[in-house]
């Protein structure tokens, strides 16, 4: 695969994304007077275009304190490897579950011929989690739905949500894949939408314009995703594979 170049935006004052062309995913800088922090870090060849962004931005890779990944998809964490000698790694704990068992369904590597190996997490994040900068204080929302392991991460006072997949441009949502649930996908965009945040910025596609009606767009597409499933039982002839439990519990009652 060919390296992606990226564009830098300046988003807020030290904050910056750094552009990734599909299929690869935006990066995020945020320049703190206390600590640096890089979120998600795009695919495994999106390394030296990460290291002209940053530098572009007065930074160098070892200038990055952490590195938080919104989820296990290996879109999101390919390059983290160039900040292993330098940085913490953190995930949600679900995700870094994932990542340390090179769970190769929930990781998706294979959709993009890679290899799920020589990954790592440090620090395993749970809701609520704050993230100080010195400049800017990110609280972790977990988000499972596009997986089990997602989160956002919200500034409350920019009134700003980097969503990674959960919810993309537009209201589309990142779909449900590997260990995600469409009811919890759901639930997680609703209390997204209860913080009445000024922008989001998703892992793939432009800033959202107006979050309250994206959100609820976001909602009413994983709703109408809800109703579809009520036939994935079928389609997936999942009764088949539950047979032998069915089997074995018969006999629990010997
Ligand atoms: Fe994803």
């Amino acid at each position: 695969m060919k390296e992606l170049s990226r564009k830098i935006r300046k988003l807020r004052p030290d904050i910056f994304q750094l552009a990734g062309r599909m299929p690869d995913c935006h990066s995020y800088v945020i320049k703190g007077t206390d600590k640096n922090i890089m979120i998600d870090t795009g695919l495994p060849f999106a390394g030296d275009a990460i290291r002209a962004g940053l530098n572009e931005i007065g930074l160098a890779v070892d200038d990055i304190d952490l590195v938080i990944l919104t989820h296990e998809h290996l879109d999101h964490i390919g390059s983290a490897p160039i900040f292993f000698a330098t940085a913490m790694i953190a995930s949600h704990r679900l995700a870094a579950m994932k990542i340390r068992l090179r769970d190769e369904f929930a990781m998706m590597n294979q959709l993009f011929g890679l290899s799920a190996d020589g990954f790592r997490v440090d620090i395993c994040l749970e809701s609520g989690s704050v993230i100080h900068t010195g400049n800017y204080s990110f609280t972790v929302i977990h988000t499972p739905g596009h997986s089990s392991g997602s989160i956002c991460l919200y500034e409350p006072e920019q009134r700003l949500i980097f969503s990674g997949d959960t919810v993309l441009t537009e209201g589309n949502i990142g779909g449900v894949f590997g260990s995600g649930s469409i009811s919890d996908y759901i639930e997680s965009i609703e209390r997204l939408q209860m913080l009445k945040v000024d922008n989001y910025y998703p892992g793939h596609g432009p800033a959202s314009k107006d979050p309250t009606a994206e959100l609820q767009a976001a909602i009413d597409r994983a709703t109408t995703i809800l109703a579809d499933s009520k036939e994935l039982f079928n389609v997936v002839r999942a009764k088949n594979k539950f047979e032998h439990i069915r089997e074995y519990m018969k006999h629990l009652n010997d």
